[in-house]
Formats: C-alpha cells, structure tokens, sequence
C-alpha cells in the first residue's frame, strides 16, 4: 500500500462507493474502532448483522464473528481483512470430537458460547454469548440437564451464577487465562481505591476477587455508571480505548499478565489492522464462505439465542 494514502479517506470513500458497513469488536486497534459503523460486543454484533441493509459486511474482529453474520446474511458479502485472525477457545472444541462426546449425553441440551466454529454451531442447541448467557440458561428448563461449550471459565461462572451443574467442555481463552493474581493484589495495595472488573471468560480465582463481573459491554457500562475515578481491566486491552473516551476524567489500568513476555491484546484480533481493512474493502477479499449445512443447521442456535434476547 502507497504510505501516502490516507487509509481514512480511502475506506470512507469505499464505505459510500459499495454500500458496505463496518462492524468492530471493542477489542479491535483503536483506529479500527474509531471508522468502524457500529463497535460492539459480541451480541451486539450479531444483532446488528442481522438487521443491516448494507450490500457488504466488513467485520473487523475474528473468524467466527463473520462466520455469524453470513449465517445470517446468507445473501451478503461477509468479508473479514485477516482469514486468520481466529479464536483459541474457537480452535479448543473441533466438532468431530464434540459430535463424540455429544453422543454420550444425548438426553442434554447444548448451550455454546458463541466463540466457536459453525460447525460447533450444528450441533448446538442454543448459542449464547457473556452477555446473554444467564437469560439463555434461564430459559432452558431446570430438569434439562446441559453441556456448555467450549469455555470452562465462562461455564464454571455460569454455574456458579445460575445453580446450574453443566458439564463443561475444558476450553479457554488464551488472553483472559494469562492475568497474574499476584501481581493485581500488589497492584490493588498501590491503587487501594480501584476497582476491579473482569471478564468471565477469567479464571473462578480472579473472578472471585473482582468488584464486576461481565462481557465487554458490560464492563464499558460499569466503569461510566460508577462513582470510582480508577478500574484495574482485567480483560483484552482494546476496551480501554473506549473507555477512555467515555470517561476522560477516570483512569484505567491494564491488568498485568502473569510474565513480562506475555501480553493482554489478543493476537487474533490484533491481526486486522488498518491496511488489511482497506485491501479487504478494495478487493473485497478475503471473503467468508460456507457450507449450505452450516447455514441452515448452524443459524438455528443463533436464532434461538436473538429470540431470548430480542
Ligand atoms: P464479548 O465482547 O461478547 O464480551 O466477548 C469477548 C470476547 O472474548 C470476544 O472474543
Ligand atoms: Fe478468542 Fe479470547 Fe481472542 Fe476473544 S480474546 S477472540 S475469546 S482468543
């Protein structure tokens, strides 16, 4: 790409000239965030791939966030700038082996966390995501027992929240796994009045000392409705970007991972960036294509799940 291009322009200009939209998770690059058409957490996102009338999707987050939206876009062009910007909680449960174990269980109901392939999606019952995952638990009757999928964080938290007893398939995220306890409770000593907010895709040891638990947009909210001047983040540091616009006047502390090696930015998401955008809306490539089985049988999950939490 010319380095004198005004990559800003350029995919305005594109947005215009081929009617395209562009979706971004809250853990995009700050510049992504800030052209993007709509910012969201993961519901968010689907709920608003199913209801746009753009002729393009641009998804700006990772591979099975545009998986999502052409299930339910069938007709549309899905175009994601990175084909490899994956998921390691979507990489932890392959469908052959699932599908196996499914077999076992086959009176339980299977709940996925959306963070995971289309063909996990076949063969779930109700998808959901951090958001929703109480409600769509909720829903499901209590003398049904359920398999959650593929997060044991999440699934441990759920449990926890809901009374349940799912079986939880041992899965993870390998960005909220890394936090070090350690470091936050020195961290906590030196900054006694912050709060901290964790995601539940953390491990039960990190959630339990937290002050909020919650998805991306939960977290967001939190920190703009609460009267501390100070949140320590335990969650993928792109989220402080808006954070920081929301509330300028407040501090936000990346909470540190458990060696100076590793680091609490996604390398998936941190795949896409502001070049790879700008390629992928000028080629319109790459683009995502599916199976008509994975459309057909991987959107009823998802649309249960947008009926709960229409
Ligand atoms: P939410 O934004 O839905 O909370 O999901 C977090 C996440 O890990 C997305 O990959
Ligand atoms: Fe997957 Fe974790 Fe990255 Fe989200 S932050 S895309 S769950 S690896």
């Amino acid at each position: 790409v010319d380095p004198t291009l005004d990559l800003i322009q350029e995919i305005e200009k594109l947005k215009k000239e081929k009617n395209a939209i562009i979706l971004a998770h809250y853990y995009q690059e700050s510049e992504i965030q800030d052209i993007a058409d709509y910012i969201g957490d993961s519901l968010g996102l689907a709920q608003q791939a199913a209801n746009t009338d753009a002729d393009i999707i641009v998804f700006a987050g990772v591979h099975f966030m545009a998986e999502t939206a052409k299930m339910l876009n069938p007709s549309k062009k899905v175009l994601l700038p990175d084909l490899k910007a994956g998921c390691s909680l979507a990489d932890s449960c392959p469908a052959p082996i699932f599908a196996k174990f499914k077999e076992k269980h086959p009176d339980h109901v299977v709940v996925s966390y959306i963070n995971c392939t289309a063909d996990l999606k076949t063969l779930t019952d109700v998808c959901c995501t951090s958001t929703n995952a109480k409600a769509i638990i909720d829903s499901i009757p209590e003398d049904k027992p359920i398999i959650f999928a593929p997060d044991k964080n999440l699934g441990a938290y759920l449990n926890k929240v809901t009374g349940r007893d799912m079986i939880l398939w041992n899965g993870s995220c390998m960005v909220h796994e890394i936090f070090s306890q350690e470091k936050i409770v020195k961290l906590k000593e030196r900054h006694p009045d912050a709060l901290l907010i964790a995601h539940p895709e953390c491990e039960a040891h990190l959630l339990d000392m937290a002050d909020h638990v919650g998805s991306t947009s939960s977290l967001l909210r939190f920190t703009a409705e609460s009267t501390a001047k100070e949140f320590i983040v335990a969650t993928e540091v792109g989220i402080i970007h808006q954070m920081e616009k929301a509330n300028p006047e407040k501090t936000f502390i990346p909470a540190p991972p458990n060696n100076t090696c590793a680091c609490n930015e996604c390398p998936h998401m941190k795949r896409n960036t502001m070049e790879k955008l700008y390629l992928c809306m000028k080629h319109e490539l790459p683009e995502i294509h599916l199976q008509e089985k994975q459309i057909v049988e991987g959107r009823k999950c998802i649309d249960r799940m947008l009926e709960v939490s229409a």
